[in-house]
């Protein structure tokens, strides 16, 4: 009998990204080798095969993308902070581990419990059960040592537009001149999830359209990159089979593809 998963609406959504890991794992070449997210599908009591289609293909792009906005705040300051905020059960510290970032991942209590199963903290690393929306991990994070970098992937989409600029605009104010890494969607993506089936499978839907990811700025924000899956970082696309590289940027111009936006900005 494998652990049981009782998780809230949004928290299910994690086991879309897991499995989408433990998918290209199995493959060869994989792009991020996560055989940690193997152990944990195989481990967990889930009817996994329920997601199918690109998404999953997709949060691994995602999750590669979003890996190399850290790896070079590491090649840049190796002793920072990172924060994963909404980390589900990925093994992002493990794969970007310096030997001397410091690394926090954050997530609801229920996810918490549940990667509390497989995962323990160690030196350098913390797990803070809480929310994004909390102020009291802030102080936490800090503490960790400074500069810090702050991640969220797949997590903030679920909430509604005034929620998240409010967040946008605190984070600002409680970390100036502080890189943030998040993802925004177009009214392409979110018009299309009733008939994507990894979105057929769990009953959370997306809510925060951006179009634009330069129309936060007045949240205290200055937009550095803006990536879509037909634009990775080079490092990261030599790490792609073929049929990612050409295929995804032939279809580039499609709106599923070009509104989906994997950004890093600074806050001011
Ligand atoms: C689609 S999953 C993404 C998980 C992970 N970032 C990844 O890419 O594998 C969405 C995550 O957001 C987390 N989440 C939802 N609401 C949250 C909140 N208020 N604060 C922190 N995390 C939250 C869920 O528990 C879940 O882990």
């Amino acid at each position: 009998m494998g652990e049981p998963v009782t998780l809230g609406e949004i928290q299910e959504t994690l086991l879309i990204p897991l499995y989408g890991r433990a998918c290209d794992a199995a493959r060869n070449p994989s792009i991020l080798g996560d055989r940690k997210a193997v152990e944990l599908v195989a481990a967990i009591d889930y009817d996994f095969t329920r997601f199918r289609g690109p998404s999953l293909s997709g949060s691994v792009l995602r999750a590669s993308i979003f890996d190399e906005y850290v790896r070079a705040f590491l090649r840049e300051h190796p002793h920072g902070t990172v924060v994963d905020l909404g980390c589900g059960l990925s093994t992002r510290f493990d794969r970007l581990d310096n030997g001397t970032v410091r690394w926090f991942d954050l997530d609801l209590d229920d996810t918490m419990a549940l990667r509390r199963k497989f995962f323990d903290d160690r030196d350098r690393y913390t797990m803070l059960s809480g929310s994004i929306f909390d102020t009291d991990w802030y102080d936490r994070v800090r503490a960790g040592g400074e500069p810090v970098f702050l991640l969220s992937e797949a997590v903030l989409l679920y909430f509604d537009a005034e929620r998240v600029h409010a967040l946008l605009r605190r984070f600002a104010e409680a970390f100036p001149n502080t890189p943030v890494a998040f993802d925004t969607g177009g009214p392409a993506m979110m018009k299309t999830q009733d008939r994507n089936p990894v979105f057929r499978a769990v009953s959370a839907r997306m809510r925060w359209t951006c179009d634009d990811p330069a129309t936060l700025e007045p949240c205290g924000l200055r937009l550095r990159e803006s990536r879509t899956f037909a634009t990775p970082q080079s490092a990261v696309a030599r790490t792609w089979p073929a049929r990612y590289r050409y295929g995804i940027k032939a279809f580039g111009w499609a709106p599923p593809v070009s509104t989906y936006k994997l950004n890093l900005f600074t806050t001011r």
